[in-house]
């Protein structure tokens, strides 16, 4: 074993080989560094000249960083263009023209193209439908649809009228969906009939009518059905219509709205750690900036690049690396229906064979998950297919321990691909904390150094920075354009939850812990601070569970959720609840835990469902009525309580949380 390889695996470094340098727009740390001082000694000379360069601006700004209202910064405010025009009408005449988009394969394996100019028709036709039926600039939309060339179609319309979309993820229930539809007062909603997952066939309209049916949602007027499968589904007259109906006879060509750069390109929610979740609001222009350019620099985008994102339409992740990141970069992409298990493990390699793709992006979930299946599948295993295409990988969501990394590293990527370990959230529009392909030597587990214009630090309570190798909380000091504007129609809560007096008012405070390593000042995230937890990489607060499990009236009394480790899912939700009847034997906890699991399911969505659930007589709490929620963490993780118990109420309420269902 060499002396590297002895080493454990936090500590080895995989520098870029010579080749991917070469060829690479930053290539090697000293462009990198040079981009970073470029943006330190004219912080908006930068980022004038980044956004000028890469944006198509109908009327160019004079202006680039508004800071008067801070924390509500504002950009280029007052330049306009168009989002859609950005994505598809500037690529034409050019030779993306006639290149394929998007390649999308269904759930059965079926496989469509569709070329630049063909989706810039069909994104026209449908931004027509849109005004054929009142949706005007700046109206809200909902999306609630499946992984299709049409739900891209929806968002690209949407953006191409200046109607602001909001996408749902299609596995959110009724109730989630209907919060969301109220909260932004939507005025129409895009859905499929059905989708295709698995080798499944689930109704998604019913979904949207049950949501409606919850009133308060007066302001939907129409209700746009893409008719997914044969299977029939109800529509109520008037209000609802189907894709055919509506584009039947539009025009091909639509000019596009000219907005303002500040005009909101979406909203989308998020969980927070109190109370509902956060509309959280981009803006158009410096959202746009920052997905085009984190494509060519985080994945060095080429002409002749195949990429594939597996993330769904309704994150953040889809958003900036399906919906706009890559139209923007004129790039070729793969839109996955399916699920990776489905009609085996080796779902993802097979695809990856099939479409030659070279840039794959996924979460570290579903790396583990597939790790384990070859453990159990070998014929699953990624070395069964051909994978030379692959240059480049990726990891979102979540932090990618060490283990699934150099699995990663080996056996997918052929220990030639870097892997980008991109960390972001739905506030960053972005990547903001990554390596450069060509630049930044890896080292596993940690997503390494903040992007060029990216100002991180990580700080104490009082603000200060900590040494390297002290735990602290992540800060970025200076906006950039894509951080997030505000939360809809709540600018307070935006003010108090991410620039905190107390660290002076105007950093942009991320919620994570994070650490940066004595030997090269890497970050390596650590994971929430907040009451947030994060189940393969799909963000949910413990408040909105809890809520859930209390919306149970008949049954909760209370309840108290945390994290605990998950091999495979990161993080897994561990529910304790106090039940308002007697103390359940053995047989009816059983039972009672399967409705508390339908109940989250039916208030929140399949992905919010506790994998632990423990009964009580009571909660842990201090005397002054504060659930202690470290002393829970301690008993989901198995740990026993070395702590300190004589705040408790009553210490030896812990004893009873002794069987787990
Ligand atoms: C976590 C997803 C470690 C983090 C793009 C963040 C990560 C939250 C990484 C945002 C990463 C995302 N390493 N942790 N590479 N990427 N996270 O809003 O806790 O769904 O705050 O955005 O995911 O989740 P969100």
């Amino acid at each position: 074993m060499s002396n590297i390889e002895s080493l454990s695996l936090e500590h080895r470094s995989f520098p870029p080989s010579e080749s991917v340098v070469k060829q690479a727009r930053i290539s090697g740390m000293a462009d990198y560094h040079q981009l970073c001082t470029k943006a330190a000694e004219d912080y908006k000379g930068f980022w004038a000249n980044l956004a000028r360069q890469h944006l198509f601006w109908h009327k160019p700004f004079t202006r680039t960083l508004d800071e008067t209202h801070a924390p509500f910064y504002t950009w280029f405010d007052d330049g306009e263009l168009n989002a859609s025009v950005n994505c598809l009408d500037k690529h034409m005449g050019t030779p993306v023209q006639n290149k394929t988009a998007i390649i999308f394969e269904a759930d059965d394996g079926k496989v469509t193209h569709i070329t630049y100019q063909q989706l810039l028709e069909r994104v026209c036709q449908f931004a027509n439908a849109l005004k054929a039926h009142g949706v005007h600039q700046g109206d809200r939309v909902i999306i609630y649809m499946p992984m299709s060339i049409e739900g891209v179609i929806a968002m690209q319309a949407c953006a191409r009228i200046g109607a602001i979309h909001s996408v749902v993820f299609a596995g959110f229930s009724a109730n989630a969906l209907h919060e969301r539809m109220v909260d932004t007062e939507a005025v129409a909603v895009i859905t499929a009939s059905h989708q295709h997952r698995g080798g499944k066939i689930l109704p998604l309209k019913t979904i949207v009518d049950e949501a409606l049916s919850l009133g308060h949602c007066d302001a939907v007027q129409h209700v746009f059905v893409y008719q997914r499968s044969e299977t029939p589904c109800p529509l109520t007259p008037k209000r609802d219509k189907t894709f055919a109906d509506i584009l039947a006879n539009q025009p091909n060509t639509c000019e596009p709205v000219i907005v303002n750069a500040e005009h909101p390109l979406f909203i989308l929610y998020t969980s927070g750690s109190t109370g509902k979740p956060k509309g959280i609001q981009h803006a158009t222009a410096g959202f746009l900036l920052w997905a085009k350019l984190t494509m060519d620099w985080v994945f060095d985008m080429r002409p002749e690049d195949i990429f594939w994102c597996t993330a769904d339409i309704g994150w953040i992740t889809g958003h900036t690396y399906i919906a706009y990141g890559p139209l923007a970069a004129g790039a070729t992409q793969v839109i996955f229906e399916g699920t990776p298990s489905y009609p085996h493990a080796g779902r993802f390699w097979e695809m990856i064979e099939r479409h030659r793709c070279s840039i794959f992006y996924t979460a570290p979930t579903a790396i583990r998950s597939l790790i384990k299946a070859s453990e159990a599948h070998p014929e699953v295993h990624p070395a069964h297919y051909d994978l030379s295409s692959l240059r480049l990988l990726g990891s979102v969501g979540e932090p990618i321990n060490p283990e699934a990394w150099m699995w990663y590293y080996q056996h997918v990527g052929g220990k030639r691909c870097p892997i980008v370990d991109t960390f972001w959230q739905t506030e960053t529009g972005g990547a903001v904390i990554s390596p450069l392909p060509g630049a930044t030597p890896l080292v596993p587990g940690s997503c390494t150094l903040p992007l060029p214009g990216i100002l991180a630090s990580i700080v104490d309570e009082t603000g200060h920075t900590v040494p390297h190798g002290t735990g602290g909380m992540l800060v970025f000091e200076k906006p950039w354009p894509a951080l997030a504007r505000t939360i809809w129609r709540n600018p307070e809560r935006y003010q108090l939850a991410y620039f905190p007096a107390s660290l002076g008012g105007h950093r942009y405070l991320a919620g994570d812990s994070a650490v940066r390593r004595p030997d090269n000042g890497y970050f390596c995230m650590i994971g929430r601070m907040d009451d947030v937890l994060n189940v393969s990489g799909h963000r949910l607060g413990t408040m909105e569970i809890e809520s859930a499990l209390v919306a149970l009236t008949e049954l909760v009394a209370e309840a108290a959720v945390v994290a605990c480790p998950d091999p495979l899912t990161g993080e897994a939700i561990c529910a304790f609840v106090v039940l308002k009847g007697a103390y359940p034997s053995d047989h009816e906890a059983k039972q009672i835990a399967v409705r508390l699991r339908e109940g989250v399911t039916q208030n929140i969505g399949a992905i919010a469902k506790p994998k632990y659930i423990y009964f009580g007589e009571s909660l842990p709490k201090t005397r002054s009525g504060k659930i202690m929620r470290r002393l829970l963490r301690n008993i989901a993780k198995g740990e026993s309580i070395t702590q300190d118990t004589s705040t408790l109420e009553n210490p030896d309420i812990l004893a009873q949380f002794d069987r787990v269902y």
